[in-house]
């Protein structure tokens, strides 16, 4: 069986809910702390086992590349100045991973994002994980367990959460049969359903295994909601050609592409960083005193 070692990170969108900072740095380079978003999800798909990693990318996100590469000029610097420690966190960054980027010309979806990965992956299964999501499970992966789904029961996997009916419509939710063990046969999707044509509560929040034959679903995919090619309206497809299951991952979820989300991951994020966690209590109590 061929071993999942590619994952597809989309990141090529326009990141409208952050603007003005998205005006001229990519949203995926906004930190939480110190570290950009896009770092933490590079590093899960390296945790899990992946080697290559394909960036979706687009006009003005060059940052994204030169932070997976080394920088002479600034590594060389730190090191003459007795700051070998700085320059380590620098080159270890370099050393992550290879990363291949391809250019999306125009934001025409998510679908259509993960399609122009197609001439890098070619025949094999891979992984995708959003630029903006970022699933927090240090012992066990979210992408590593969606990886052992994949090879245990030889079929593309989409990882899952169970959200209050009230937010169904912000996401790609799944439907079908469940069979034990945090595992679901899907049979249908739909993108952003209304609560009342929901069919079920189990949402995605962007993380996939996925079987190469999802390239020829999305080129038939025709634009959706948004006037977009959704993934979701790929996955559907293929949920009619090939086996699709759904599998309810553990770990802790932030949507860092909405404000409310990335505040959420820095306040968690830097109260467990042993050098900043005392400091931050501090300042949320006393931002917090009058309430
Ligand atoms: P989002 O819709 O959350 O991201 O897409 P966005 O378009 O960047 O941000 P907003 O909504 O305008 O604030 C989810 C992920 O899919 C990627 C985005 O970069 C993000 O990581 N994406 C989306 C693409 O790569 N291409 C697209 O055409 C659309």
């Amino acid at each position: 069986m061929i071993q999942v070692r590619k994952a597809v990170i989309p990141a090529a969108g326009l990141g409208t809910r952050f603007l003005p900072a998205t005006k001229a740095i990519p949203k995926e380079m906004i930190p939480i702390v110190d570290v950009p978003m896009i770092q933490y999800i590079v590093e899960e798909a390296v945790a899990s086992g992946i080697t290559d990693i394909i960036l979706i990318t687009a006009r003005h996100k060059e940052a994204i590349e030169n932070h997976f590469d080394y920088n002479y000029e600034l590594e060389d610097s730190l090191d003459k100045k007795q700051k070998s420690d700085l320059a380590e966190i620098s080159r270890r960054v370099g050393n992550l991973c290879n990363l291949v980027a391809i250019r999306q010309k125009s934001p025409m979806g998510l679908g259509h994002a993960v399609l122009c990965a197609e001439p890098v992956v070619g025949n094999e299964p891979f992984a995708v994980l959003l630029g903006d999501d970022l699933i927090d499970n240090p012992a066990r992966p979210c992408t590593r367990q969606l990886i052992e789904v994949y090879e245990r029961e030889r079929a593309s996997v989409v990882g899952v959460m169970e959200v209050p009916a009230a937010d169904v419509s912000k996401y790609g939710i799944v439907g079908g049969k469940m069979t034990g063990h945090g595992l679901m046969e899907v049979d249908h999707l739909v993108e952003k359903p209304r609560p009342e044509a929901a069919p079920s509560r189990f949402a995605i929040p962007g993380r996939y295994v996925l079987s190469p034959a999802i390239f020829s679903c999305l080129r038939e995919t025709k634009p959706g909601k948004g006037g977009e090619i959704q993934l979701t309206d790929g996955l559907q497809l293929l949920a009619q050609r090939e086996r699709l299951l759904a599998f309810q991952y553990e770990g802790t979820r932030y949507d860092t592409g909405d404000r409310l989300g990335f505040i959420d991951a820095t306040l968690a994020f830097a109260l467990r960083r042993p050098e900043l966690a005392s400091g931050v209590r501090e300042l949320m109590k006393k931002h917090l005193g009058g309430l």
